[in-house]
């Protein structure tokens, strides 16, 4: 299975640590090509490549750590997303509800990639937080996942936890996704599982 993460701001750099401390390999693009991670990968170690955009889409597993309304360009620099699993990390700061027309921010990102699996999570905290070792107070911090799609839900919530986290999965995007999205009552939580 291979992994990247599209988006190297405060997200996207928060994940490819937790990647790093984890020895699991991961690939990471932005809008202005390679040269601007290359840093951030040297600081981090062999596991952490920075890439292309056109060559971090390969991957089978894209994590989304761009601005909500960028899913469309990133979207739009592929044409084949079958068989893939996008992981939606993003939150709709600055996207008026209405944009969403109704539905669930991850419904609208899975029309904008046809064909691939859609999961929700790593959006839930603050970048801050998400660049932490999860491991705290005698337990690890809590990640929720949710997807349409059960194999791909349980995929990654065994790379969730892997990255450290404790995953718990929340089932369907109209169940879980939405208790996830901008406003939901999982958003913002600091939750430590223990045991
Ligand atoms: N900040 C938080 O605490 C937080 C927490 C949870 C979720 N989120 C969500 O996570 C997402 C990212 O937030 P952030 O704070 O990490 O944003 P950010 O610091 O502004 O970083 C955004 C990244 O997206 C890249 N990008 C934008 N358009 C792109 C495109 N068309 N193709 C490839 N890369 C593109 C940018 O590339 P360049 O570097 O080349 O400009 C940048 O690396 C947002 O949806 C946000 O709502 C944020």
């Amino acid at each position: 299975m291979t992994y990247s993460i599209i988006g190297s701001g405060n997200v996207g750099t928060a994940l490819a640590r937790q990647f790093a401390r984890s020895g699991i390999s991961v690939g990471v693009a932005n809008s202005r090509g390679r040269d601007s991670i290359t840093a951030l990968a040297e600081e981090l170690g062999g596991k952490v490549a920075a890439m292309t955009l056109e060559d971090a889409l390969k991957a089978d597993v894209i994590i989304l750590a761009v601005p909500f309304r960028a899913h469309t360009a990133v979207a739009g620099a592929a044409r084949d997303w079958a068989g893939k699993i996008i992981v939606d990390a993003m939150n709709t700061y600055g996207v008026a509800p209405e944009e969403l027309k109704g539905q669930a921010s991850s419904d609208l990102v899975a029309v904008a990639f046809p064909g691939a699996k859609l999961v929700k999570t790593l959006n839930q905290l603050p970048a801050k937080l998400l660049a932490m070792n999860p491991a705290e107070g005698g337990g690890r911090r809590v990640m929720f996942v949710s997807s349409n799609d059960k194999a791909a839900s349980t995929l990654i919530t065994t790379l969730v936890g892997d990255l450290g986290f404790a995953p718990i999965e929340l089932g369907k995007i109209s169940e879980g996704g939405a208790l996830l999205d901008r406003s939901g009552p999982l958003v913002l939580q600091n939750l430590i599982k223990l045991g």
